[in-house]
């Protein structure tokens, strides 16, 4: 490893940091693949160096998250924003297939069903946003009704979780899908992991039979997912903990897999967007991103070989609380604000501001860039700082920010 990647602390939100092992090992392969004498950017999807490849990268997620085989497990493109639209036009699909009508549906015959979105921060609440875009014209006479927003953390500037009394879930039957985001990258909004914690997702107020869908995205592979068995529909961008981006992963139940073309579909569904279609080809009915599958196969065996997802959760863990509990030591002093409420604190990615504005946030910044703690600063839209603690982030880059962030402490309560 150069000397300078070892000094340098990586606390991007995606793309992030991978692990350098694996890196080195990719540096070999991009030259000569698996004794091809092909680099692996340079092989054909269709050869049989590549099957092993993404065969491996399925087995490794599924045995990791011990996803049941009533799933299928997709490797696609477009990253999760894609899926905001992939959802939609599956599911609405499903749906309309699901009570096997006769009658073909056009925007005048048929009433549509609602979607219901749980919205907790920016991502859901942009997908919550293209549902409404690309629905619209389903129900030209009340646009806005297919839109359920079940519930809504806005109010709080998105620093909390509903409350389970807060939930609006359609009646039984009425709507496509339930949807929400398990980690909000941006304002470091997770879901507790269990069901009976105090912001839990509601699983037992979603009514029986409405298909469930979650963005994993910023949390995927970074510990166990309790009631896999439970979703309908999982998926996560890559560039987070898995691989460089240009990968995104879909978990899907088989019986969601329904055709595109059936003629009750009321959205068409571009080929490549299908759930059907990706599965029946293996994730080959384009050319798939070689490399960031190749990447991912990679991480999963680590993570295979190094304690699994309770391994991670293990170590995520602790990196979380360490640095929460030198941030409320922050808050103690006046020096550091910690927003979200404390339920609601994600793991991966924590977010803060300083007191004093952007002056205390730019001199926070200038001092830990210093110390090579590297990309920092929160995302535009809310400003402040953020650290996502993703699988690659070591124990020993979060105590240097620890170390960092107490002296910085230290120096502004002066
Ligand atoms: C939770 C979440 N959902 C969706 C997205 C959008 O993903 P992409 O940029 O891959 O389209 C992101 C991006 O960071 C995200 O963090």
């Amino acid at each position: 490893m150069s000397d300078l990647r070892a000094q340098t602390h990586n606390f991007g939100a995606g793309p992030s940091p991978l692990p350098t092992s694996v890196l080195q090992e990719a540096q070999g392969a991009l030259l000569d693949f698996a004794g091809t004498g092909v680099g692996i950017c340079e092989v054909s999807h269709r050869g049989k160096e590549f099957a092993k490849v993404i065969k491996d990268a399925e087995a490794g997620i599924r045995s990791l998250l011990a996803i049941p085989a009533t799933h299928s497990i997709l490797f696609t493109q477009g990253g999760g924003t894609t899926q905001f639209a992939s959802v939609v036009l599956n599911l609405l699909a499903y749906h309309a297939q699901k009570p096997k009508s006769t009658t073909r549906p056009t925007s005048l015959n048929v009433s549509p069903p609602k979607m219901d979105y749980v919205v907790t921060g920016t991502w859901s609440k942009k997908a919550s946003t293209e549902a409404h875009r690309l629905t619209e014209l389903l129900n030209p006479h009340n646009p806005t009704a297919l839109l359920n927003v079940v519930a809504n953390t806005k109010p709080s500037g998105y620093t909390n979780l509903p409350r389970r009394e807060d939930y609006n879930f359609s009646p039984k039957g009425e709507a496509a899908f339930v949807y929400y985001c398990e980690n909000e990258t941006i304002n470091g909004v997770q879901f507790p992991e269990g069901t009976e914690e105090e912001g839990s997702f509601p699983f037992d107020l979603v009514p029986e039979g409405t298909p469930l869908v979650a963005d994993f995205s910023s949390s995927f592979l970074s510990r166990p997912i309790a009631n896999i068995d439970r979703y309908d529909v999982i998926y996560a961008g890559a560039q987070k903990n898995l691989s460089p981006s240009g990968l995104t992963i879909v978990i899907v139940r088989n019986e969601l897999l329904v055709d595109a073309n059936d003629p009750r579909t009321p959205i068409p569904i571009p080929e490549i967007l299908s759930y059907k279609t990706l599965a029946d080809s293996g994730s080959m009915y384009n050319t798939p991103p070689v490399f960031p599958i190749y990447i991912t196969a990679l991480v999963v065996k680590l993570l295979g070989e190094t304690g699994g997802l309770e391994g991670k959760r293990e170590v995520n863990d602790r990196k979380a609380k360490a640095l929460y509990e030198a941030l409320e030591k922050g808050v103690e002093k006046g020096v550091v604000e910690l927003n979200v409420a404390k339920e609601a604190r994600s793991w991966m990615n924590v977010v803060w501001k300083v007191a004093g504005g952007d002056e205390g946030e730019k001199r926070f910044l200038a001092g830990a860039e210093a110390k090579g703690l590297r990309q920092l600063k929160g995302h535009r839209s809310i400003g402040g700082i953020r650290a996502s603690l993703y699988n690659a982030v070591t124990e020993y880059s979060v105590a240097q920010l620890i170390d960092y962030i107490n002296e910085f402490v230290a120096q502004e309560s002066k």
